[in-house]
């Protein structure tokens, strides 16, 4: 029985793929022929009165590892586009190291799909490189220049009747959003960007996207409901989020890929944009398909919780004024009508090590770049090992050995926020790091623990002392926090 059902799925699944193919390439689709076209329908996006709508998009991450953040960037880029919003009106953030680096099979090209499209050309590099960091997206959404250093100098110039979506995907952990360039983005500092943005009258309505692990986290009881702005993110407080289409997985990327395509909750926001009538979709229709497709239909070993924050009032309105509406859609149906099959994911903390893996066994026959490559992924664990180990330490020098798991790994009441003292937050991840090393996108999971360690009112000085006896015997040499070589 189990097996027909799976055949059964897989087979709507390919079904699908044709589908969104056939709509990737602009081939009409005959299914939703007979709905008849209203005349409202063929009103123009950008002339019905509704005010500019802005997008700001944010790929946390570098290296080829990650291809699937800078795809699920770039394949959002396009479908705004088609959505008739404005080049001059989206601001892109992306390392942008994906689409020439010689690892990609095709030079110049980035699929989010196994049978996608290009979704590289024409993406503006209006923050690339050393410029993708978290003070340079503040001052973009604050439509601040002077707060901005290097780039394209594109911000959010937004005016009070005017919409914003912003959308981010990448590595995450409790409190904390991860950047390419360190610092990574505070939850609390975010927030109060929201509310300084809300303070000045800067725009109508916002629509927040985030993919990371532990997304909850970045708005559980901080995020405000009178901001206008609603928040979904891919997982709750304390759990991963997913990256999919990934090699030797169902589905998986062409042969040539070693690298996972895109990311579950990424994906499943998108194809669903890109599948339905955005003039008659809500906000709240693509929360529910999302979260249903994001949980991997209720099997959550492999899927998240998808959850919504802020301002719910929001969810009752169309898509279009947020993604905008692209005229190819206009016979699709408003709301989820289509099978959809399972899909094989990896834990975004393992996709790191489980890319590396992929390098090491299509190196075969070259004997010296696959002990390279083994040494790396030694390394990778080791540093893995030494970042668990110290906070486990750690916590037993401050709490005893026999409370010291259950205090960091204690996990509030929903509706708390994750830590109530932000500054100490951060403050106790410097000193870690000062002697114990980056913590790296890996390392950013002990979030929670830093969170408790100041939920239970440790000092600073303890913090020290119990981090220098813990890891100043530890070769910190290739560990500093300068030193990016981890953070892949
Ligand atoms: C960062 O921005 C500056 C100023 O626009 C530019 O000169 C530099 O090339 C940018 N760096 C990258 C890596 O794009």
């Amino acid at each position: 029985m189990a097996d027909i059902w799976y055949t059964l799925l897989s087979w709507s699944w390919k079904l699908f793929f044709m589908l969104s193919l056939h709509s990737a390439t602009g081939i009409k689709l005959n299914r939703w022929d007979s709905v008849i076209q209203l005349p409202t329908e063929s009103v123009d996006a950008d002339t019905d009165g509704v005010g500019t709508r802005w997008a700001v998009l944010v790929a946390g991450s570098s290296g080829y590892g990650n291809y699937r953040h800078q795809a699920d960037v770039c394949h959002a880029y396009q479908l705004l586009i088609k959505g008739g919003l404005k080049e001059e009106n989206i601001v892109v953030f992306m390392y942008d190291d994906i689409a020439m680096n010689e690892m990609n099979p095709r030079l110049g090209v980035i699929i989010n799909h196994p049978h996608g499209p290009d979704v590289y050309a024409g993406v503006p590099k209006d923050y690339t490189g050393e410029n993708v960091t978290t003070e340079n997206l503040y001052g973009v959404i604050l439509g601040d220049k002077n707060k901005v250093k290097g780039g394209s100098g594109k911000v959010i110039n937004s005016k009070p009747e005017d919409r914003i979506f912003i959308y981010y995907s990448d590595h995450g952990g409790p409190g904390v959003l991860g950047m390419p360039n360190m610092p990574y983005l505070y939850a609390m500092d975010f927030i109060e960007v929201l509310k300084k943005k809300h303070a000045s009258g800067g725009y109508k309505e916002m629509v927040i996207y985030v993919e990371a692990c532990e997304s909850g986290s970045v708005f559980e009881g901080i995020m405000p409901k009178n901001l206008n702005v609603y928040v979904t993110t891919a997982s709750n407080a304390q759990e991963s989020s997913w990256g999919t289409y990934c090699p030797g997985m169902e589905p998986s990327p062409p042969s040539e890929y070693i690298t996972c395509l895109g990311d579950l909750y990424s994906v499943a926001w998108m194809e669903d944009s890109e599948t339905h009538n955005l003039r008659k979709e809500t906000v709240k229709q693509q929360y529910q398909s999302v979260k249903l497709r994001t949980s991997n239909f209720n099997n959550y070993a492999s899927g998240s919780h998808v959850m919504e924050y802020g301002d719910t009032h929001i969810t009752a309105e169309k898509l279009y004024l947020y993604q905008g509406f692209d005229p190819a859609t206009v016979n699709f149906p408003p709301n989820n009508d289509r099978l959809e099959a399972q899909m094989e994911v990896v834990n975004q903390r393992d996709a790191e090590i489980f890319f590396m893996w992929q390098m090491y066994k299509r190196s075969d026959n070259q004997q010296e770049k696959k002990t390279d490559i083994l040494k790396q992924i030694t390394e990778t664990v080791k540093h893995r090992n030494h970042l668990d180990g110290s906070v486990e330490l750690i916590g037993v020098l401050l709490f005893g050995p026999g409370k010291s798991s259950s205090v960091l790994e204690s996990i509030r009441v929903p509706g708390l926020p994750l830590v109530d003292d932000w500054a100490c937050l951060k403050s106790m991840v410097r000193v870690f790091e000062t002697h114990c090393g980056s913590l790296t996108q890996y390392g950013m999971k002990h979030m929670r623990a830093f969170a408790n360690i100041c939920n239970n009112g440790i000092s600073k000085a303890s913090m020290e002392e119990a981090c220098m006896a813990a890891c100043d015997g530890y070769d910190a040499g290739l560990l500093h926090p300068s030193n990016k070589g981890y953070s892949a």
